[in-house]
């Protein structure tokens, strides 16, 4: 009924994708954006904004607020007040803001690893310390992992390090924010609810505020577990914890419409949302006309499209799973996004950095060096399975012609 399976020509307009590789036979599968067209009525509903011919400042739609009120109270059985809500235009700059409304100058934010780089470089580009906190790997595989609750511990003990230069005692050295992946990117896991109420003890006993990016939330492959929006859980632990709360989402990674620039920040504290609208004085430009639009109809209509698309992405996520283990790859089976995580170490070991490695054979992936964790490789696979297939061949072939000619290339050799 839907159509995902066409090769659309995105180097014609500039797609940032596609242009990395403009002159260069590259199959780009790194950054998370999917080539499919967008659902027809978000399609239909901007068509019929560009044939009206006026791209003015646009406010947000009326009904918007009550469209994503309702959306949320059925899929996640969360209800979000209207007032709550923030228009953005991008979650990156969501992420930012959230560490300048929350932190003073030189104060702290934890970040797991590996992660998507902008949780990683926020804190430095606003001036607060990064405390990074390894997620734990566990099993053999590499690529399955676990929040490491014994070390987060340990962080929130150590006295302040060079970063942080303080007096001790001084709150200036204070570890004010986690932020959160949720889903994570790139593991793509979904962390259990056991592990969620750990993590919202842990920000109650040490007073933290968190900002939780879900972003990728209604892209859970299996639907078996229904998204738990991690302000659920601490307002479910103590109504007060809510308050220290920060959800950033939009319909970027599920609708495609990455470039339309919208999304949205839900704070239900007031002064919070007062700081964090104050840090967006002067700088941030409201959400784009088109993407307001794109919003209402993603939610008003979208819903059979991303019913279509989640059945695709699975199809694809098998295709993928099934052709690394004949590389003999470690890597993740995701439960949630459009991103497989390849433990590729044991590759770079022997030709250096592996997604340069498998750019010169035909295939762009995403480098685990920029996700903190050197080795590591991420595949985006939303795209049309014609393409999918042609690329995993392309890393096939290259890796049986390098292990004819060198030593086999297994997890345990890593
Ligand atoms: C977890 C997460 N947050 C944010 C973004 C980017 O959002 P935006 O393009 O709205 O800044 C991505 C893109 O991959 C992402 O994976």
């Amino acid at each position: 009924m839907f159509d995902f399976t066409t090769v659309h020509d995105r180097r014609r307009w500039s797609a940032t994708k596609w242009v990395k590789y403009r002159d260069q036979e590259v199959i780009p599968l790194w950054i998370a954006d999917m080539d499919f067209a967008v659902a027809p009525p978000i399609q239909a509903a901007v068509a019929a904004q560009v044939a009206h011919g006026n791209f003015g400042y646009m406010s947000a739609p009326h009904g918007l607020r009550q469209l994503l009120v309702e959306d949320h109270r059925r899929r996640y059985s969360w209800e979000v007040d209207p007032a709550w809500i923030v228009w953005l235009s991008g979650l990156v700059l969501g992420i930012n803001l959230a560490v300048k409304a929350c932190c003073a100058a030189q104060e702290k934010v934890i970040s797991f690893s590996p992660v998507y780089p902008p949780f990683l470089k926020a804190p430095g580009l606003q001036g607060r310390g990064l405390v990074e906190v390894p997620l734990k790997r566990i099993g053999v595989v590499g690529t399955d992992y676990v929040i490491d609750f014994d070390r987060l511990e340990a962080v929130m003990s150590e006295p302040p390090d060079a970063t942080t230069p303080a007096v001790p005692g001084d709150a200036s050295t204070a570890t004010r924010l986690l932020l959160l992946c949720h889903p994570h990117n790139p593991i793509g896991r979904l962390f259990t609810r056991a592990e969620l109420d750990r993590l919202a003890a842990f920000c109650e006993r040490h007073d933290l505020y968190v900002c939780s990016d879900e972003v990728h939330c209604d892209l859970i492959l299996d639907e078996k577990v229904p998204h738990l929006p991690f302000a659920r859980v601490m307002a479910e632990r103590s109504p007060a914890l809510l308050q220290r709360t920060i959800t950033l989402n939009g319909q970027g990674k599920t609708y495609n419409i990455a470039g339309l620039g919208i999304a949205w920040a839900i704070i239900p504290d007031a002064g919070l949302r007062t700081r964090f609208k104050v840090a967006m004085q002067g700088l941030v430009p409201d959400a784009c006309c088109f993407g307001f639009t794109a919003a209402q109809a993603a939610f008003a209509e979208g819903e059979p499209w991303r019913l279509a698309l989640l059945a695709q992405l699975r199809s694809n996520r098998d295709l993928v799973s099934a052709a690394l283990d004949r590389m003999q790859l470690p890597h993740s089976h995701p439960e949630a996004t459009y991103l497989t995580w390849i433990d590729a170490r044991a590759l770079a070991e022997q030709v250096g950095n592996a997604a340069t490695w498998f750019e010169e054979h035909g295939v762009g992936l995403s480098d685990g060096a920029d996700f903190g964790q050197p080795g590591y490789v991420r595949l985006n696979f939303a795209t049309p399975p014609r393409l999918l297939q042609e690329a995993l061949a392309r890393m096939e072939s290259a890796l049986a012609r390098y292990r004819q000619a060198a030593p086999p290339i297994t997890a345990e050799s890593a």
